[in-house]
């Protein structure tokens, strides 16, 4: 029987909600995950706990997952990650989460758009059939190490006139309140991310992106830079913000301080001052909010607790947006984070429970 709290948070929640409110756009992958003995990562040269991007030798890799252990599909991608994250800290209604990436017209597509109903997320992909859809096999040993191989094939294939300039296509991005895009993302196709962002500037909605990987800062710069401008919120890690001051002369090395710089860097829509957000692991996250420089201790866990921390970075991010296209303030948003990552350490990396208990 429904209390009557949840009740009220439900009729909360359809209030400030709507289908399509949260738009996120990026690099979708079929993450395939198997437990696999020694002999499969000698084979293909994988170590435990790495994250690679597959190279010719590993193209067997995946079809010898398939037909060799028993896999488990999930929809997956940082970004596909955080929305569906989101999603779930939001529950009802559904298809709140909009997510727009590049597929093939293949098997695991067919897979992949399967999984993300599942997830009750509004996925629109755009299907080509060069490339195959991107995967990403995540082998597990028995202490539950990881090893990652991911390979973005069809993800790399985005393209803006192709799909995001379409009117059916283009409504969705109309539709929403909240944007986020993971950094990686500017590696395909910075023209549907200036796109999306100069919507968000140009209606005062709130554009969010993540750093991503240090080789965003450091390779992709000059893309990086020329989005910054319309990023209202900035997540990022401490590696990937140590990476970033380094790329912009900042001269510090105190997260506080690069927070407060990231966010007095240029910005077109004044109406609303930057928000940085930095995690560091256990540590404390640190937040440039206006004029002040906020941190928030996580959520303590008992390190035998800790299962798996991939995802972590994407668990935090779905969190803090489940929140904030609810219109909550700075500080609820990033308890929410704590909150998502906190309950995501705990379980191996493909899977997570029912419901979420946060409020
Ligand atoms: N050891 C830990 N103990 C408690 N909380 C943790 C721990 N590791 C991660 N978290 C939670 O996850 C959030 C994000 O972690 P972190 O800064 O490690 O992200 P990340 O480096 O991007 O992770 P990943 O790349 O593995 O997804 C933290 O703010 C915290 O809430
Ligand atoms: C931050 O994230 C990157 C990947 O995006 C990862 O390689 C790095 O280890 C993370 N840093 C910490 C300190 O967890
Ligand atoms: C995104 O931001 C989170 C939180 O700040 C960070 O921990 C993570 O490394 C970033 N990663 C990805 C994959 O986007």
């Amino acid at each position: 029987m429904a209390s009557a709290r949840s009740v009220l948070v439900l009729t909360l929640c359809l209030l400030f909600c709507s289908p399509n409110s949260l738009f996120g756009m990026g690099n979708p992958l079929l993450d395939i995950c198997a437990t696999v003995d020694k002999d499969l990562l000698d084979k293909y040269a994988l170590k435990p706990n790495d994250q690679i991007l597959a190279e010719d030798k590993h193209k067997a890799l995946f079809e010898e997952l398939v037909k060799k252990f028993k896999v488990e599909y999930h929809a997956g991608g940082a970004t596909q990650n955080s929305i569906k994250i989101a999603q779930w800290m939001i529950q009802e209604p559904h298809k709140v989460g909009t997510y727009f990436g590049c597929i093939g017209k293949d098997k695991f597509g067919e897979i992949l758009k399967k999984k993300a109903e599942e997830a009750h997320i509004d996925a629109h992909y755009y299907e080509q059939d060069e490339e195959p859809t991107g995967t990403c096999a995540a082998c597990i040993t028995g202490d539950n190490r990881w090893s990652l191989v991911a390979n973005l094939a069809a993800a790399n294939c985005y393209k803006k006139d192709k799909h995001l300039d379409l009117e059916e296509n283009w409504k969705w991005v109309e539709k929403a309140n909240v944007y986020y895009i993971a950094g990686f993302f500017l590696t395909v196709s910075l023209e549907s991310i200036l796109k999306v962002a100069k919507h968000a500037s140009d209606n005062n909605k709130l554009f969010c992106l993540n750093l991503s990987a240090a080789f965003i800062c450091q390779v992709f710069k000059d893309n990086l830079m020329q989005v910054l401008p319309y990023v209202d919120v900035l997540f990022g890690n401490e590696t990937e913000a140590a990476a970033f001051a380094k790329e912009q002369d900042f001269e510090t090395k105190d997260l506080k301080e690069i927070a407060k710089k990231a966010q007095s860097l240029p910005k077109v829509n004044k109406k609303r001052k930057r928000i940085v957000v930095l995690t560091q692991g256990k540590e404390e996250t640190v937040m440039a909010l206006s004029d002040k420089i906020e941190t928030f201790p996580v959520l303590p866990i008992d390190p035998k607790d800790i299962v798996d921390t991939n995802g972590a970075g994407d668990a935090f991010v779905g969190g803090f947006l489940s929140q904030l296209v609810q219109e909550k303030p700075p500080n609820q948003c990033v308890k929410a984070a704590h909150y998502a990552a906190n309950v995501i350490i705990r379980q191996s990396g493909c899977t997570f429970p029912e419901n979420p208990d946060f409020n």
